[in-house]
């Protein structure tokens, strides 16, 4: 498996100290991940293109931009514009999500699906060819600071084991209450990305923080 890659949840920052936030941990992560609320797909509202244009001007880590709305194929090439690198949507707005990849691709972003945690493995097999990464939800998506759903660690292995037999390139991310205890888990089971919201802008010392979970996920 690949070294693993950390992705901060800018949802666990302060946004009115965002692009310092962001500059004090820039060199030691992977990608940044940001997530679009749009107050219906998720009973929440977070941030959009403004926020990922300025935060563009300050950082050249790769956007992660996970798409918790209901309408994300009517928006692509406004993110690409705004400096987005890779999008995610949810299988439960695509279920056949073939016609939104291609729109994804035609903007010039990469393309990633995420699964909610009750929805399962079956519904992304027929699609995993046009994924660069495959997101398994570790909570109901629409807020930060929750427990870890432990119970999906089958789908990740599920997944792993998929993408590992058909020798795909495609990355598995893991969304939702990660700390240095629960990383270890969706490790073993196959993770190769993690998300980390509040274990890393929630801690006091958000380097020292992104240290302690790399540690643990090498152990
Ligand atoms: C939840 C979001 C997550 C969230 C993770 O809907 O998709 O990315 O920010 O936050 P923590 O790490 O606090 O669970
Ligand atoms: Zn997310």
């Amino acid at each position: 498996m690949k070294p693993a890659s950390i992705a901060p949840s800018i949802l666990a920052a302060d946004f009115a100290d965002l692009g310092r936030q962001v500059a004090g941990i820039e060199a030691h992560v992977e990608m940044l991940h940001i997530d679009v609320m749009d107050g219906h797909f998720v009973p929440n509202l977070s941030l959009g293109m403004p926020v990922i244009r300025s935060l563009r001007a300050v950082t050249e880590l790769p956007f992660d931009c996970h798409l918790m709305t209901t309408n994300p194929d009517s928006y692509l090439d406004e993110l690409a514009e705004a400096g987005a690198t890779l999008v995610t949507v949810h299988l439960e707005v695509f279920p056949d999500p073939t016609k939104v990849a291609k729109l994804a691709r035609a903007a010039g972003l990469g393309f990633g699906l995420v699964l909610n945690p009750q929805t399962p493995y079956e519904a992304v097999d027929p699609f995993l060819e046009i994924c660069d990464m495959v997101v398994i939800m570790s909570v109901n998506p629409g807020f930060g600071g929750q427990g870890f759903i432990e119970s999906v660690l089958p789908k990740v292995k599920k997944t792993r084991e998929v993408v590992d037999s058909r020798a795909l390139r495609v990355d598995i991310q893991i969304d939702g209450g990660i700390t240095p205890a629960t990383a270890p888990l969706a490790r073993r089971a196959g993770v190769d990305v993690f998300v980390a919201g509040t274990s890393v802008f929630g801690a006091s010392d958000p380097v020292a923080a992104i240290a302690e979970l790399r540690a643990a996920i090498d152990d």
